[in-house]
């Protein structure tokens, strides 16, 4: 038999049914299983997505299924869980979400599963450790979707002030995926061009990149408060990682990665940009950051310690 891809999806809310319909229309994996508390829910969202096969660039076989087919899975990926609520932050929903965790991976590892997760629930980076420390599998195999999101606004904002293709912008958002997350403007280019030439050759105004950067960080709170729920970008971005993964594409993505001493931190998970690949995560990019990006990414990982100590630890 022919060893076909199988990503799980765990979790089929407004996240998890929207990644799977993107990774549908790209045509990534030969096989999905859709997982979800709410079962009709779950069956219902593989019928409709199979009424699209026709129009798929590839054959996808989708169906409704149980913690049992992580067996051969290659990739679960976990949306499941509470989200934000208006004023509510990504941090409030520690503990809530990682008692429902506990009982999601201890299922999911009882088929057998030995491949890579994939972790999208908030907040993120701890779920992602606490994802790690449950199962048991390698570092390297326990992804957290970190700030690849963040760094897609970046991109996006950035590329739409200078009006420029928001594939040409290379800036990355690191730290939590939530309030003390920082850019690495030390490390920004456009087109090859460090950030601080480009900005000498195009008109640019401080306090417009200020904002830039306070817009992506406040992201989510602007959309939850308009439509509930954020969940297009982030289907988006878990549909690029997929990719990375299961096409072994080496990949430099923000993801939320195990630190073990790079960026003088260890034992946490944390958005750095990272190498992936079929193994899940090669090596994590250190780059050389200036003093305040320093501190605020210290703080960041302080942060993260605190809210997760009481509840990990
Ligand atoms: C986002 O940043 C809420 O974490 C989610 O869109």
């Amino acid at each position: 038999m022919v060893k076909v891809n199988r990503v799980v999806l765990v979790g089929t809310g407004f996240v998890g049914s929207s990644y799977a319909f993107a990774l549908l229309n790209q045509g990534i994996t030969e096989e999905l299983v859709l997982v979800d508390l709410n079962e009709a829910k779950a069956e219902g969202d593989a019928m409709d997505l199979n009424h699209g096969l026709p129009f798929a660039p590839s054959r996808t076989k989708i169906w409704y299924g149980s913690y049992a087919d992580c067996d051969q899975a290659d990739l679960v990926v976990i949306t499941a869980g509470a989200n934000q609520k208006p004023g509510e932050t990504r941090l409030d929903l520690v503990e809530k979400n990682t008692n429902i965790f506990k009982g999601i991976v201890e299922q999911i590892m009882a088929s057998g599963f030995d491949g890579i997760f994939l972790v999208a629930t908030n907040p993120v980076d701890i779920l992602t450790y606490a994802v790690w420390k449950f199962s048991g599998l390698p570092k390297e195999r326990v992804i957290g979707s970190g700030t690849i999101l963040d760094t897609a606004r970046f991109r996006f904002l950035l590329g739409q002030y200078y009006d420029v293709d928001t594939r040409n912008v290379h800036a990355y958002i690191i730290g939590e995926h939530g309030d003390t997350e920082l850019p690495v403007w030390s490390h920004a280019d456009i087109a090859g061009m460090k950030i601080s030439e480009w900005t000498s050759k195009h008109e640019t105004n401080q306090e417009d990149l200020d904002n830039i950067f306070i817009n992506v960080r406040d992201a989510a709170y602007h959309i939850i408060e308009r439509k509930g729920a954020t969940y297009y970008g982030i289907a988006m971005g878990l549909v690029r990682l997929t990719k990375a993964i299961l096409r072994d594409e080496n990949s430099v993505l923000t993801v939320s990665a195990y630190l073990d001493g790079e960026y003088g931190h260890n034992d946490i998970y944390v958005g750095v940009p990272a190498v992936v690949n079929r193994g899940g995560i090669r090596e994590v990019v250190e780059l050389d950051l200036n003093k305040k990006e320093k501190e605020k990414f210290s703080n960041s990982v302080k942060v993260l310690k605190e809210t997760m100590d009481p509840v990990l630890n």
